[in-house]
């Protein structure tokens, strides 16, 4: 049988997303030119100035590697346009810039080598191109005459120009095997001024030229082509509250977190979250049946900066023991015990414990199913109370009440007192045929 060429996807679990480009000079927002509306020329000032003298895409290859991930994916060119390969297609590139190099090459090149999966993020908004229409999140939004400006902008050459980019990106550096393409906004007026979706990038054709060039990449859904299936679902910054569908079945799904509430490296004023954070947001993914693409921002010197860091070596800490709990799983069925998560491979059932209860953990629907039950994090034996056995104390403490039912289907894990080291624990269940 062949094997599935994207079936690493769903398997793997856990990506590196990567924003990092011209803007990491401000050191505040990607968004920077739009957010602040800056003029254009003073924009380009950071033309002179981008030297990457750190880069050692190797080292982030590496980090990414001990973290528990299997693919990078890299801003290859963020919304401002500013393309880190030295395109043929466009004057705002790297080659003009002190470091004067592709940074792509590099890139996929260390990702190989650290035997990671190859991920480009493309922008299909681009703020520095003339054919490229001003609307709502356009640095130039707030001119006195966008109609005018648009008149002069050409869709079709700007169409023509995406699928050139796009060729470049995926003929001349090997197998690619992660696509995101961000984004569309067709319902966003703003002025009078249209928003952007499938009409404006020629979506259909674009798509079909990705899986032309790379028949066995793995594409995002934010090409505004809500009659076709992509291959994945991007949230982004939230955690969906139920298992995302489409026509009643479930699809693959990444979502797209930060360690800190920022995209691109930010000089101050970040939110990191806390390790137990950073692994509640990768189980959880997991435990609804989807992926995890957590992102950090190097400076733009080239390194990963020490929070960043900080952040991949919990996730490297964790998983160095815990990686069965996350690689091959997926959704279970079962019920989750209150402040927990599951995951699931075959018959090894992973319950996570996000709060360390007291002596004792009730897992409905379980009672029967279970033939051994181990800590993960040393092999330690946990053990269960016989089928409708009270806990100790209750017989006394309870004297007189009424008597609390005890289904057969309800497991009684025994647990220590004192709560294991792992940030966050997980019970593993080996469960009958
Ligand atoms: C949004 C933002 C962007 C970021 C992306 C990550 O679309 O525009 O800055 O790159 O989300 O998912």
């Amino acid at each position: 049988m062949p094997s599935d060429p994207k079936a690493w996807f769903a398997h793997d679990r856990f990506g590196m997303f990567i924003h990092w480009g011209l803007y990491t000079l401000h050191a505040d927002a990607e968004w920077h030119w739009s957010y602040n509306e800056v003029d254009r020329e003073e924009y380009f000032k950071y033309l002179d100035y981008f030297d990457p003298d750190l880069y050692d895409p190797r080292e982030w290859a590496r980090l990414a590697r001990k973290a528990g991930m299997t693919h990078m994916t890299l801003t290859a060119k963020h919304h401002d346009g500013f393309c880190l390969w030295p395109s043929q297609h466009s004057e705002f590139t790297v080659t003009k810039t002190p470091h004067g190099k592709d940074l792509i090459g590099p890139f996929v090149e260390a990702c190989r080598a650290e035997g990671l999966k190859v991920g480009l993020y493309y922008s299909l908004i681009d703020w520095h191109h003339r054919d490229f229409g001003i609307d709502i999140f356009h640095p130039m939004r707030n001119i006195e005459d966008p109609e005018g400006y648009n008149a002069g902008c050409d869709v079709a050459r700007y169409q023509a120009f995406m699928k050139a980019q796009v060729r470049e990106l995926l003929e001349n550096y090997g197998r690619i095997d992660h696509l995101f393409m961000d984004f569309s906004y067709p319902d966003q007026i703003y002025r009078g001024l249209p928003g952007k979706g499938r009409d404006y990038w020629d979506s259909a054709n674009l798509i079909a030229l990705v899986r032309e060039l790379q028949p066995d990449i793995i594409v995002n859904n934010r090409m505004d082509l809500t009659d076709v299936a992509a291959d994945f679902y991007t949230p982004e910054c939230f955690i969906p509250n139920a298992r995302p569908t489409r026509n009643g079945e479930p699809v693959l799904f990444e979502a797209a977190f930060n360690t800190n509430e920022a995209w691109q490296h930010k000089r101050t004023g970040t939110q990191p979250k806390s390790p137990h954070q950073l692994l509640q947001t990768l189980i959880d993914m997991i435990a609804m049946g989807g992926n995890l693409l957590m992102n950090v921002g190097p400076t733009a010197r080239g390194d990963i900066d020490a929070e960043n860091t900080a952040a991949l070596k919990a996730y490297e800490e964790w998983f160095a023991r815990h990686e069965r709990a996350i690689r091959g799983c997926g959704h279970s069925t079962f019920d989750a015990p209150f402040g927990c998560r599951l995951t699931q491979n075959g018959n090894r059932l992973y319950i996570h414990l996000y709060n360390w209860p007291y002596r004792h953990l009730y897992v409905k629907g379980l009672g029967g199913k279970v033939a051994y039950a181990q800590l993960l994090d040393d092999a330690s034996e946990i053990t269960w109370l016989p089928p409708g056995r009270q806990v100790r104390g209750e017989g006394e403490g309870l004297r007189g009440l009424d008597p609390v039912a005890m289904p057969d289907d309800l497991l009684i894990l025994e647990l220590p007192v004192a709560k294991p080291g792992a940030v966050i624990p997980v019970i593993e269940l080996f469960l009958k045929d």
